[in-house]
């Protein structure tokens, strides 16, 4: 029977997909330095989803020592047996506030957030056809395939194609329209707008994964919707802590009727461990600071320009977009792997390169991020570098 495991382990390496992990071990108070754990040197991070380094956001790590004090370190128990508490529920209020929606649900990741909720709209709707961006997350796509609904994939932000395929079924027939605000590999924004007025015009409910918005764009940090003013016409928003607010855990916001019936239902809510206090209490205080500090989105900003500008006069290709992520493209598996590999082992330099199945064949890439910390003197560091490797 091993040959079975060891078979499937070696067609990854032919394929150049075996995942080799790269131990670091971040340094708190020098985000974004860490040390490689492999020859103990230390490196500058590029691709970390910690956004802004809210992970060591001091206020947020004195409330997480507080409430490990305070409760311990585990929560305990699932939502239904013990392990709901003051700061979850806390946490819960105040991610509907940071929406502007009327209720909140936190779930263990992002991920289990989409999964779980996407899967148990079959159980509410049950006659409900999903619509669903063709680059959406796996994540995504994992609830969609577990609801086991009906489904069409619509070509990546087609707004014609998806009209299309709405305009195939009667308006009296549920339907759903999901989409991502930001798309996380191209960095991309999705037509948000567009899809709000298809779905008025055939009856559709909307959700907005806006894991890589929340934090960074919009007034208080609520993502994208907010930004656009469209929060009040999306009808689920799904979001993650693990990003831009630095700690961990995702959720779901919108009418507490929606809500409530996920929260009643959804397996992947309520046969789980929920989060622990001391998540609830650093994540608090992490969106209470984002809500009302804006220098961290704008350096952000600053740094994001200040990167591209000088990868692009250097004669570096990357892909176009108004967001924050930088997006080298390689096009070549093995290639993106050695570049990466290069980077770290002769210039201290972590990007992680990307491959299938987290993007298409051919379109291999570097994803890079920067955040407010990263200095002047470390994006010329990675220019220079990266010029070298390519
Ligand atoms: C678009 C998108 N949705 C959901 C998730 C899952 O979020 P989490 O990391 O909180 O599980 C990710 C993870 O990177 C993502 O990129």
């Amino acid at each position: 029977m091993l040959n079975y495991f060891k078979q499937a382990t070696e067609q990854l390496k032919r394929e150049n997909r075996y995942r080799e992990f790269v131990n670091i071990s971040r340094i708190c108070g020098e985000f974004p330095r860490a040390i490689n754990n492999k020859n103990g040197k230390k490196i500058t991070v590029w691709c970390s989803n910690d956004y802004l380094g809210m992970g060591q956001n001091p206020a947020a790590i004195d409330e997480a020592v507080k409430a490990l004090k305070c409760y311990g370190v585990g929560s305990g128990g699932t939502r239904n047996i013990s392990g709901t508490n003051f700061p979850l529920t806390e946490l819960e209020q105040e991610v509907a506030d940071l929406h502007r929606k009327e209720a909140a649900l936190v779930f263990v990741s992002g991920y289990v957030a989409n999964d779980a909720t996407i899967q148990t709209l079959a159980k509410i709707i049950p006659n409900l056809i999903i619509f669903s961006d063709e680059k959406n997350h796996a994540s995504i796509i994992s609830g969609i395939r577990n609801s086991k609904l009906e489904k069409h994939i619509f070509r990546h932000n087609d707004i014609a194609d998806l009209e299309k395929l709405l305009a195939q079924h009667s308006k009296s027939q549920p339907k759903i329209i999901i989409t991502e605000s930001v798309f996380s590999m191209d960095g991309d924004f999705g037509k948000i707008s567009e899809i709000v007025d298809l779905a008025k015009k055939y009856s559709a409910l909307t959700y907005v994964d806006e894991v890589h918005g929340v934090g960074l764009y919009g007034k208080s940090g609520a993502g994208l919707c907010e930004e656009l003013g469209l929060a009040n016409e999306v009808d689920i928003i799904q979001g993650t802590f693990a990003k831009a607010f630095g700690t961990i855990g995702g959720y779901i916001a919108g009418k507490s009727e929606i809500i409530d019936a996920i929260r009643s239902i959804a397996s992947g809510f309520i046969f789980t461990t929920s989060l622990p206090p001391v998540v609830a209490a650093a994540t608090i205080s992490n969106i209470r600071h984002l809500k009302k500090s804006e220098i961290e989105r704008e350096e952000m900003k600053k740094n994001v320009a200040r990167l591209k500008s000088q990868l692009k006069k250097s004669g570096i290709k990357i892909a176009e977009n108004n967001s924050h992520i930088v997006s080298v493209k390689i096009g070549d598996a093995a290639k993106a792997k050695a570049i990466s590999q290069r980077l770290l082992d002769e210039f201290n330099i972590y990007v992680q390169h990307i491959n299938f199945p987290t993007v298409a064949r051919g379109d291999e890439r570097l994803r890079i991020t920067v955040t407010p910390l990263h200095s002047e003197g470390m994006i010329v560091e990675l220019v220079k570098s990266l010029t070298i490797c390519l």
